[in-house]
């Protein structure tokens, strides 16, 4: 497909046809998503897709589970927001349970970005190092990069995806599944997304998009 015929064609996918992903197909879209560019080409990912139906429905139980250990806390405070977070876990956090035929989870390391070094030897601020690392983030803009390349390569085979950070919060109790259950343990790798993917089901919606002005400078 055209470049610009994928980048207009994406969007993210929660409704999936009944199929499977051959792993060759899983495999070149993991191929175009090492293929993206990152800072002093650290490549800071490990892409780790998961068909077994076994491993994927732990993964959605951890996640179902932390979410209602927050929302029972929650509950205590302000029960409207507690049931909005409950709802919005069903359908925005875990709605790939029993539907999408795999997930992909991005693992990542982080990323010391120029000056973070530099900025500690001459004993800077805590705020400052903060902001290089945290706010700016070099390290995830690198996984952003290859995260987008996966999305729209899984476009080019035929897929749809859906990115998903909304499962963070249960990062620990998912890094724990793939170590029981896959035996990964990469040192100082650590879970910062989620693709669910499939085959898509049609006309499903998308949010507008800003207006071009609204995101765009140019300095002529
Ligand atoms: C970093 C990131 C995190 C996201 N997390 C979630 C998520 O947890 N659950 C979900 O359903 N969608 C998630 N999305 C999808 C966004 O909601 C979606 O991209 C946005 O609403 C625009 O819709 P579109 O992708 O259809 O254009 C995420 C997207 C990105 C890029």
């Amino acid at each position: 497909m055209e470049l610009q015929a994928i980048i207009e064609k994406r969007q993210s996918i929660r409704h999936y046809l009944e199929g499977g992903i051959p792993d060759a197909d899983l495999e070149d879209i993991i191929k175009a998503a090492a293929t993206a560019p990152s800072g002093k080409n650290t490549q800071n990912w490990h892409f780790i897709a998961i068909k077994n139906r076994k491993v994927i429905q732990r993964i959605a139980d951890a996640i179902s589970e932390k979410n209602e250990s927050i929302c029972l806390e929650m509950d205590k405070v302000d029960k409207e927001k507690a049931d909005r977070f409950r709802k919005f876990c069903k359908n925005f956090t875990v709605f790939w349970r029993d539907t999408a035929p795999a997930i992909i989870l991005t693992m990542a390391t982080v990323y010391v970005p120029s000056g973070y070094n530099e900025y500690k030897l001459i004993g800077a601020e805590q705020e400052l190092l903060l902001d290089l690392m945290g706010y700016r983030n070099p390290g995830m803009q690198s996984v952003g990069a290859a995260c987008e390349n996966l999305t729209l390569k899984a476009i080019d085979l035929g897929y749809g995806t859906c990115w998903l950070t909304s499962a963070n919060y249960a990062a620990a109790e998912i890094e724990q599944i793939l170590k029981e259950e896959i035996g990964f343990e990469k040192d100082g790798y650590f879970f910062v997304n989620m693709f669910a993917i499939g085959l898509p089901q049609a006309n499903q919606k998308s949010p507008a998009k800003k207006a071009l002005e609204e995101v765009y400078t140019l300095v002529k």
